[in-house]
């Protein structure tokens, strides 16, 4: 089996981050998301990848996927010049699938239970395309599932303005070669893109085999800063204590990751929580679900429930920062009048300079 992993778009929802970076590359617990997704592809045994990249991100999405990422995989990189839908992306890769069976994985979805079992069963078993689906609570805003008493799926329908179910399809899809004879048939839908939703359709309607497996445990698609936060959150959560030996006199309590080279003074970090390579926190408190990136600095200011990208600075703020997110090399300036009574929240793109 193959892999397809979607990497391009164009992150709209997600500006001002993504006015300079690709939002698969976005980092929860300073690692980019499409690397979790990679990594989920490697652990169910795929290594031959396809990555659909946009014109406007693909260099940074080849140049993250390069050698020096160390993965174990074979990239081929697939430009799709325009978002034209999950079924157009498809379509741009058949040269790549050929007759194989594939599994579709948006680069911006986590899967806290991975696919492993769900590609093993696909590979022993008849089915044509299997759908991952989870209950949600607004289903308007994703492709939707009917499913029968045996719980085969009858119905797809995208975005619907009066839903039929609350089962929404998640960004991992499983299919057969038979998937591509559909897409040829396929017209724009009302957003005018090719919907991988109505491709499934088309299987159900020559009544071929169409199953659904339900997650287990979380699904997050990072499409939204305050996704992004809960996404941080949720991989936070998995994370062991790991804080070499020097740094056991510091105040770290709970499942923390320190990476080297961090400078840590005076400081009070409470997990879960992981600090990058490079760090400097002093005179800084650290709270819960926070991820500090490489090189970052917090200098005699309070952060909690937040994402610090690379770089970043938080210096001498009055108030202690809560659920924000932090560019890269932005400069967060408190100017230091020592008060710290308010909360902050900020959404700041790369490079951002904000003084308080
Ligand atoms: C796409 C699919 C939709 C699915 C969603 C999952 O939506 O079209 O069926 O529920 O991904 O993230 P889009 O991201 O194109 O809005």
């Amino acid at each position: 089996m193959k892999g397809l992993i979607l990497s391009g778009g164009k992150g709209t929802r997600l500006r001002p981050l993504t006015f300079t970076r690709a939002k698969q590359l976005i980092p929860i617990a300073n690692k980019p998301n499409l690397f979790y997704v990679v990594e989920d592809l490697l652990r169910s045994g795929i290594r031959e990848i396809g990555v659909i990249i946009s014109p406007e991100t693909g260099a940074e999405i080849r140049q993250a996927l390069g050698p020096q990422s160390g993965f174990d995989a074979s990239f081929t990189f697939i430009t799709q010049d325009e978002p034209r839908g999950l079924a157009h992306a498809v379509k741009t890769a058949r040269g790549f699938l050929g007759q194989d069976a594939f599994v579709m994985y948006l680069g911006d979805n986590l899967l806290s239970g991975g696919i492993a079992r769900l590609v093993e069963d696909f590979r022993s078993g008849q089915s044509d395309a299997n759908v991952l689906l989870t209950a949600v609570d607004d289903p308007r805003q994703f492709g939707v599932a009917v499913l029968d008493e045996q719980g085969r799926v009858t119905r797809l329908v995208e975005k619907p303005k009066e839903p039929p179910s609350n089962l929404a399809l998640v960004g991992v899809y499983l299919f057969k070669s038979v998937i591509h004879d559909v897409i040829e048939t396929l017209k724009p839908s009302w957003r005018n893109e090719y919907e991988i939703t109505d491709a499934i359709q088309g299987l159900i309607d020559r009544g071929l085999n169409v199953r659904s497996t339900r997650v287990h445990g979380w699904w997050k698609d990072t499409g939204k800063p305050e996704d992004l936060l809960d996404a941080n959150r949720l991989i936070l959560s998995q994370v062991r204590r790991q804080v070499p030996s020097e740094y056991e006199k510091a105040d770290i309590a709970g499942e923390v990751v320190v990476e080297e080279g961090v400078n840590i003074s005076n400081s009070l970090i409470r997990g879960p929580a992981h600090i990058a390579r490079g760090a400097v926190l002093q005179d800084a408190y650290v709270g819960p679900y926070t991820s500090i990136g490489p090189e970052a600095q917090v200098i005699h200011s309070e952060v909690e429930y937040s994402i610090v990208f690379g770089e970043a600075k938080l210096l001498h703020l009055p108030c202690r920062l809560d659920a924000s997110v932090i560019g890269q090399g932005v400069v967060v300036d408190g100017c230091g009048d020592g008060r710290r009574k308010h909360t902050l929240q900020l959404v700041l793109g790369d490079h951002s300079q904000v003084k308080i």
